[in-house]
């Protein structure tokens, strides 16, 4: 089986699934007849299968271009339009896929940082490189800003014509909603569509997430195959056949006994990045109307030695899900050492993956035997079929859980407070009134 999702340690609640049986279907069918909240974006649901062929075939041979071209990709975005991706690539090429490879891919525009900025621009100042900039909305600022910082320094090297070669642009096809659109038209960008139907976080599967995923060497065919496979296999609204419906249900019900915080627990390192995108996915799909479950990620081992003791004893809050891997594709296996001297000679001719699964399920039943309980996804291989597959389960899951929680999981009406304020205060024009409101909360002067 190549997704597994184990509830041997998920205690007590497990009782209470069949109870919670037909409001997960309540939420299936509505999901699946666009008659829930949000309707208006369930684009996601059949991506896998429906993905539009001409587009796709575009962004294969975009892909093979940038490589052709440049020795650097730069992605610009920030939010559903940065994690999916690097999740991805961290996923399947490493954390340190840009090691030893004559084609780097770095990421920018999530972050106002003029520490993390500048170092990308001046590293890529003697170095051929592209971009691709990322927004649905063609508006983010910080998206934008950082895109501005790099088309000039493309300009700057190869003129405006040559710059406009090396910028691919991925946003809604909407002249009056995309800033980003309307100028990639003026300017002659490469464009790839961002569906209006799929929202920001459910957007890894469009060319949000498929072209700097191919750009880096990953496959994306066999992404889109685990996807369709998650997308057959999650069909039916019977919760003893569908793991997205147990899932959410399992989620619901430890949400209703007053555990409020989800903890993604990943085994590898690889898949950190994956937990900042499950955040994200639940995250602004859950958390509005004063509801929603905290979810938190951690990486096992390192965490055990810092999160691990407020896991095992502190408030009595949490639940775990943790996420593992079958095959490890390296073998380190540990020596006989002379003599002994670390002591660690009971473990000669182990493999370190041995180690990790062991690690694991001491760690299940510990934190289990401490009060919180532990579901178990495990996937068979860390590539991009299971990323896919793990992709879809996570998005029908969240909007399945959303809908049993009674919100709008598509929607993300609390992002806009902050921006309001940045807006004012950096003095865009329209905000005068705000301005003066929270410059005078701050004690300053105008
Ligand atoms: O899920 C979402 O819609 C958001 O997190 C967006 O992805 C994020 O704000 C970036 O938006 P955009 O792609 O419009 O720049």
């Amino acid at each position: 089986m190549a997704f597994t999702l184990d509830t041997t340690y998920a205690g007590a609640t497990l009782a209470q699934i069949p109870a919670l049986a037909k409001e997960a279907a309540a939420a299936h069918n509505a999901l699946h007849a666009g008659t829930g909240a949000g309707k208006d974006f369930l684009g996601w649901l059949d991506l896998p299968t429906e993905y539009d062929k001409e587009e796709y075939a575009r962004i294969q041979s975009a892909a093979e271009k940038i490589r052709a071209q440049s020795s650097v990709l730069v992605v610009i975005g920030i939010g559903g339009s940065y994690l999916g991706a690097r999740a991805a690539i961290e996923f399947v090429r490493g954390q340190e896929h840009n090691r030893d490879e004559d084609f780097e891919v770095y990421f920018a525009g999530n972050s106002l940082s003029s520490a993390a900025v500048s170092r990308l621009r001046d590293y890529c100042a003697d170095r051929d490189f592209s971009v691709n900039v990322i927004s649905k909305s063609g508006t983010t600022t910080e998206c934008a800003v950082v895109f501005r910082v790099f088309k000039e320094l493309l300009e700057k090297k190869y003129g405006k014509a040559g710059a406009a070669e090396r910028i691919y642009a991925t946003t809604e096809y909407n002249e009056k909603k995309s800033k980003l659109y309307a100028l990639s038209l003026a300017e002659g960008y490469a464009l790839f569509n961002v569906p209006d139907p799929v929202g920001g976080r459910y957007s890894v599967l469009t060319a949000v997430g498929l072209l700097p995923i191919a750009a880096a060497g990953v496959d994306t065919n066999a992404l889109l195959a685990g996807a369709a496979a998650a997308q057959s296999a999650y069909q039916s609204d019977d919760i003893a056949q569908n793991d997205t419906l147990l899932y959410a249900a399992l989620r619901n019900l430890y949400y209703r006994e007053d555990k409020r915080i989800e903890i993604l627990s990943v085994m590898e390192p690889d898949f950190a990045l994956l937990g900042e995108w499950f955040k994200q996915l639940f995250g602004e799909s859950e958390g509005k109307q004063g509801k929603g479950l905290f979810p938190a990620s951690t990486v096992f081992t390192m965490d055990l030695h810092s999160m691990g003791q407020y896991i095992q004893e502190g408030e009595r809050t949490l639940f775990e899900t943790f996420l593992t891997v079958k095959e490890s594709p390296a073998e380190v296996r540990l020596e006989n050492a002379a003599g002994d001297p670390d002591g660690l000679n009971f473990l000669a001719g182990k493999n370190l993956a041995f180690l990790n699964e062991q690690a694991l399920q001491g760690t299940r039943i510990a934190h289990a035997d401490g009060g919180v309980p532990g579901l178990l996804v495990t996937i068979d291989k860390a590539d991009a079929w299971h990323l896919g597959y793990l992709f879809y389960f996570f998005e029908k899951a969240c909007a399945v859980s959303g809908y049993m929680l009674g919100v709008n999981p598509f929607n993300q009406p609390g992002v806009e407070a902050y921006k309001n304020n940045m807006f004012a205060l950096l003095g865009k024009p329209g905000y005068e009134k705000e301005r003066a409101e929270l410059y005078a909360r701050l004690n300053k002067q105008d």
